[in-house]
């Protein structure tokens, strides 16, 4: 303020009477107001704040100064009532100020804060479970719903869990169609590990050793499922990978028949691939079977009438079974006089196969997620 009234003592300002002090106060309030009107901000109303209130050179502690404390006796009440009316406005409108000030800030965080719920939402892919795993997942809650335990066996082996105890001796013609991924020792290293007698560890080409290792290891009744990975030396094709999966079965115990491990077989046919597919053994060789049996079932693409996949037979073979052999208990100290069983090697690719007419194994390990995605 150029023409600041109240830097003036009262006396230069012509002011008398009580009707003056009125007026002169009423100007006063109304620069406050003017003030008060285009200072809006957070930061206006501190300086107005220091403007009107500061201690050392505020308006108010001015008008103290130049015109209470000189003011003649008889208007010094006035004055003084005056005053005191201002500040009180002053410091009442100021207040409400600061709250309207504070209140909007909160508007705007919370403005900044809020949820549009109606912009689209963020969409992540789901994960899905691999086709093989879902092959070994409903497999293994068939034979758990007949009382088998599921268990887990070594990938790495010793030639006489892999061969010679499930009648595998060497020289056998049956080791030649399981071609053997064998462990190289490194030139000084210590002889393999115990049981491996000196001979190098390989990786296991089925998972029929664990009919061994749980025999060895517990008497019957036995009725286990071993679920796990197999290697061969194959050249990877549409039909043939180094790794694959299979889950090994086996039943052990005092009066086991032939027809205990037909309905068996029968019973997991119809529960893995439903319940019109028919089943047939076919006689077949394995050394630690006897007898032994390819499993068939009824086409599941033409329901036996015979297509490209069945090459026109109405019959597609879903894997090999049998009796246990006797010569098998003599490894592991079981009576064969007493017990009897049957055991089975399911291949989990080629039954994954025939239930998603997948035609190339190799899809299974590619992991494409547009191949994966369908089986959600
Ligand atoms: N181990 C055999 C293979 O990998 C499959 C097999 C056949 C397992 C007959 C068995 C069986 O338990 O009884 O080719």
């Amino acid at each position: 303020m150029t023409n600041d009234p109240t830097a003036k003592p009262l006396a230069e300002l012509g002011v008398a009477d009580a009707q003056g002090v009125a007026r002169l106060f009423a100007d006063v309030k109304n620069q406050f107001t003017s003030e008060l009107d285009v200072k809006q901000s957070a930061n206006d109303w501190e300086e107005l704040r220091g403007a009107w209130l500061g201690r050392k050179s505020g308006v108010l502690t001015r008008i103290t100064d130049n015109w209470l404390k000189p003011s003649p006796p008889e208007l010094k009440r006035a004055v003084g009532q005056a005053l005191n009316e201002l500040k009180a406005h002053v410091e009442a409108a100021l207040e409400t100020r600061r709250l309207a000030i504070e209140a909007a800030a909160d508007q705007a965080s919370l403005e900044r804060e809020r949820e549009d719920l109606s912009l689209p939402g963020v969409i992540r892919a789901l994960g899905t479970r691999h086709p093989l795993r879902q092959t070994f997942e409903e497999i293994e809650k068939i034979f758990l719903s007949l009382g088998y335990s599921v268990v887990a066996g070594p990938e790495m082996e010793t030639p006489y869990y892999n061969f010679e105890a499930l009648n595998i001796p060497e020289h056998h013609p049956a080791r030649d169609n399981m071609d053997t991924f064998y462990m190289s020792t490194p030139p000084g290293a210590a002889p393999f590990a115990e049981g491996a007698q000196g001979k190098p560890l390989l990786l296991r080409t089925h998972t029929s050793p664990m009919q061994v290792r749980t025999m060895e290891k517990q008497q019957p009744p036995v009725r286990i499922i071993v679920p796990g990975k197999v290697y061969r030396r194959d050249n990877p094709d549409a039909t043939h990978g180094f790794i694959f999966h299979q889950i090994e079965g086996l039943a052990v115990d005092t009066d086991i028949t032939f027809c205990d491990f037909a309905g068996t077989v029968e019973y997991f046919v119809r529960e893995f691939l439903g319940p019109k597919v028919k089943t047939r053994l076919r006689p077949s060789y394995f050394p630690f079977t006897e007898p032994s049996v390819e499993v068939d079932a009824t086409c599941v693409f033409c329901g036996g009438k015979g297509c490209n996949v069945c090459k026109q037979s109405g019959w597609i073979e879903l894997f090999g079974a049998g009796m246990v052999d006797p010569a098998v208990y003599g490894f592991v100290n079981y009576d064969p006089k007493r017990l009897s069983g049957f055991a089975f090697g399911l291949g989990v690719e080629r039954l994954t196969q025939l239930k998603y007419n997948v035609n190339d194994l190799q899809l299974y390990y590619q992991n494409d997620v547009r191949f994966l995605r369908q089986f959600a």
